[in-house]
């Protein structure tokens, strides 16, 4: 995993190609920071639709861009990154006490994103004074 800044944590999956066409792969304690217990695929996204638009209090997540391309933003309370997620082999990790929004998918996209926890709607934070109440008060 390589890091670039406190929330801008690229995961890049070990790739395997040749002319068969290409392998991708990520294993938990290896290109994956954490033990998966969880993953889910976003797709069929309609143009002009958002997803996200919340931080998990304990979850961390690795999210990858199987296909097409889209718009992470990323808020840790302090500063808000806006990037754009096209490749298919690097992804970003979601550490908790993030706040984090997709948007602007093309066409045909399609996200994977594997988590550390199995899924809790109490984990969510969907307010987001609610958040930045919750990175003030660091627990
Ligand atoms: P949500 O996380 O709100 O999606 P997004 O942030 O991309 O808009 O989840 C959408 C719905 O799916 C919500 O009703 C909860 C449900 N869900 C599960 O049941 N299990 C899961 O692992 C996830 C991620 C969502």
């Amino acid at each position: 995993m390589k890091t670039d800044m406190s929330r801008k944590k690229e995961v890049v999956l070990g790739s395997h190609g040749n002319s068969r066409g290409s392998l991708l792969v990520g294993e938990s304690g290896r290109e994956i920071p954490f033990l998966i217990k969880r993953f889910f695929v976003i797709k069929d996204v309609p143009s002009g639709a958002t997803r996200g638009a919340h931080a998990h209090k304990t979850t961390s997540q690795a999210l990858f861009c199987l296909c097409g391309s889209f718009t992470l933003i990323t808020d840790d309370g302090v500063s808000v990154i806006e990037e754009s997620i096209d490749s298919h082999s690097t992804g970003r990790l979601l550490l908790p006490k993030v706040w984090h929004t997709m948007k602007d998918f093309s066409k045909g996209t399609i996200a994977l994103v594997v988590a550390n926890k199995h899924y809790r709607e109490s984990d969510y934070v969907r307010d987001y004074e609610g958040f930045l109440r919750l990175v003030k008060k660091g627990t």
